[in-house]
């Protein structure tokens, strides 16, 4: 193997979402069964030990792709050279946090980390935020690395994207891979907006294949909250399905978009769908040539417009609640 290994920086790597995606990204599932890889494992100073017994199983798997691993508690190092950075590791809000609490203390990781990348990343790097609030999260990163392209930062809406195909291909009883054109709106929260009037089953609208009752009072709902009740089963929020998501959507950045298809992205708007520039905000996406595009012309109803509006409206409020504290 001549090639010179990818770097991929993890941060929170001794997390369970870290558990679940170091050994996928040593195997070759994030990049291709064909590119080396070196880990770069950020954590924080408690937590180092724990990435280090990681470490220790990622050696005992002897991946041939997997090139070394460095660990650090300082993002200056982890971040140095990275062409893949995952941000994984944030602040959970704990019993009696107000919302601004946990804004400041994400602000202060997501902040250095920008900084760290802007300073010290390789002129490629691509960002993925997966830590909550993830669009937000990905806004504080994106501000605190004036030299990287806006286009580099994306968060996390591809496991929400895939709860949808789910849900829906349960409800009709068909493979998943009937299901096209899937796309989740807005924020990694609640309020998101999965879209089955672009959604294709076999080639016709999802969304007249359904009844009307169940995409609005059954589907919406179930894959807005999964997250919670996932958490609620469990004991802990979804692990092994948000590493495969991060997998599923980096895998498409660097190797593109299934011709015919798109996917969910929250990206950096350009303005389109009457997203304010500038918010980060989940559309329908393609990946071509390395890079993500805002799939452009698609309908959008009144009952998809107030959706979108009302998730939109909440990731202003939460970049209004990030700039009064001085984070962006
Ligand atoms: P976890 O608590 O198991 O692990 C988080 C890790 O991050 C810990 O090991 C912690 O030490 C580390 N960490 C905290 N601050 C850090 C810092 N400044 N630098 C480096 N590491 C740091 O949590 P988890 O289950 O792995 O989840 C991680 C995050 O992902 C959470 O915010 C969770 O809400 C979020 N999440 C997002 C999605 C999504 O779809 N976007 C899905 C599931 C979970
Ligand atoms: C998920 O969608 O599973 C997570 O974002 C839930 C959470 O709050 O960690």
């Amino acid at each position: 193997m001549t090639q010179a290994p990818v770097k991929v920086t993890v941060t929170g790597a001794a997390g369970q979402i870290g558990y679940a995606l170091l050994f996928r990204i040593a195997s070759g599932q994030l990049l291709g069964p064909d590119v080396p890889v070196r880990l770069s494992l950020l954590e924080i100073p408690q937590a180092v030990k724990a990435a280090e017994g990681t470490a220790m199983e990622l050696d005992d798997c002897a991946f041939p792709l997997l090139q070394g691993i460095d660990i650090s508690d300082d993002p200056n190092v982890a971040f140095d050279g990275t062409n893949v950075a995952l941000l994984v590791g944030a602040r959970p809000r704990t019993a009696g946090m107000e919302r601004g609490d946990l804004l400041q203390a994400n602000g202060g990781i997501f902040g250095p980390q920008g900084k760290a990348i802007n300073d010290h990343a390789a002129g490629d790097v691509r960002v993925l935020v997966v830590g909550n609030p993830a669009n937000t999260n990905a806004l504080i990163a994106r501000s605190n690395a004036p030299d990287v392209p806006a286009e580099r930062f994306t968060a996390m809406t591809r496991l929400d994207h895939n709860r949808a195909l789910s849900q829906l291909a349960a409800k009709l009883d068909v493979p998943v891979t009937s299901i096209s054109k899937m796309t989740i709106w807005g924020n990694h929260s609640a309020t998101q907006y999965p879209d089955l009037y672009n959604a294709e089953v076999n080639g016709k609208i999802a969304a007249e294949q359904v009844d009307e009752a169940w995409l609005r009072d059954t589907f919406i709902p179930t894959v807005a909250k999964r997250g919670a009740a996932i958490i609620e089963a469990r004991g802990a929020s979804s692990a092994a399905s948000a590493a495969n998501a991060a997998i599923d959507h980096v895998h498409d950045w660097v190797n593109g978009t299934p011709e015919g298809d798109w996917t969910s992205v929250a990206l950096t708007s350009d303005g389109s769908y009457g997203v304010p520039e500038g918010l980060i905000s989940s559309f329908p996406a393609v990946s071509r040539g390395g890079r993500w595009e805002i799939v452009q012309g698609l309908p959008v109803n009144a009952f998809s417009r107030e959706r979108i509006d009302a998730s939109v409206r909440e990731l202003g409020e939460e970049r209004d609640a990030v700039a009064g504290l001085g984070l962006i």
